[in-house]
């Protein structure tokens, strides 16, 4: 058992990263943490939303999910994002929860939290990677601690070889292409790790 506090936050539009985030909490919750799954709000206008099937369906299958507050980024020791790659970047909704941060921010509130970042992309090179990294740069600036799985273990490279955060692609169905799943708990676990020996040190 531990007492680090992991949010595992995600933004989806088809389930990929829903799925990746449920991964990435049973991952730190079998590290030992308390973990809140929460979700991005959603930005776009409900008629867009809803004239989209996949898109509505993924907003009902995830409707019972908590929407993720400043509260819990001062409440968790630990985060984890999941999102997907838009134009090889964050999705705006993302991009809105950090800019509304900036109370917290200034108060210092995000310091010394550790953290680590996955994505997906409808293609195996689709920006996954340039999506985490631009993630991160939001963090140096929190002062948040990265977690990056690197290649701590030899299932980074199964499930790809992205050391920067556990990513996939999907097919024309929304499927995803890589099984990660392995790779994601250990990213979880990782980070719970992570923010154990940090809390630990901060005693
Ligand atoms: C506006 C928009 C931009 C996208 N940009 C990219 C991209 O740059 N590269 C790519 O491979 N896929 C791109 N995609 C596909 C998404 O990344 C993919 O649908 C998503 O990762 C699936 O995750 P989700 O099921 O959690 O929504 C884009 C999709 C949308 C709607």
């Amino acid at each position: 058992m531990t007492n680090v506090n992991l949010a595992v936050i995600f933004y989806s539009m088809g389930g990929t990263n829903y799925q990746l985030a449920q991964w990435a909490a049973e991952g730190g919750k079998e590290a030992g943490a308390e973990v809140k799954i929460l979700k991005i709000p959603e930005l776009a206008p409900q008629s867009v939303v809803e004239g989209n099937a996949v898109w509505k369906a993924t907003t009902e299958k995830i409707a019972h999910i908590p929407e993720a507050k400043s509260e819990d980024l001062e409440w968790a020791d630990a985060y984890i994002f999941s999102v997907p790659t838009r134009f090889g970047n964050v999705p705006s909704q993302l991009k809105q929860f950090f800019d509304i941060q900036g109370g917290l921010w200034a108060q210092g509130k995000m310091v010394n939290k550790v953290v680590s970042a996955m994505s997906s992309a409808q293609n195996s090179h689709g920006g996954q990677e340039a999506t985490i990294l631009s993630l991160y740069t939001s963090m140096y600036h929190w002062g948040a601690i990265i977690a990056a799985p690197g290649y701590t273990d030899p299932i980074t490279f199964a499930a790809g070889g992205n050391p920067y955060g556990t990513s996939v692609s999907v097919d024309q169905n929304g499927k995803m292409v890589e099984d990660v799943e392995a790779a994601v708990k250990y990213q979880a676990k990782r980070t719970v790790t992570v923010a154990e020996w940090v809390k630990k040190g901060q005693q």
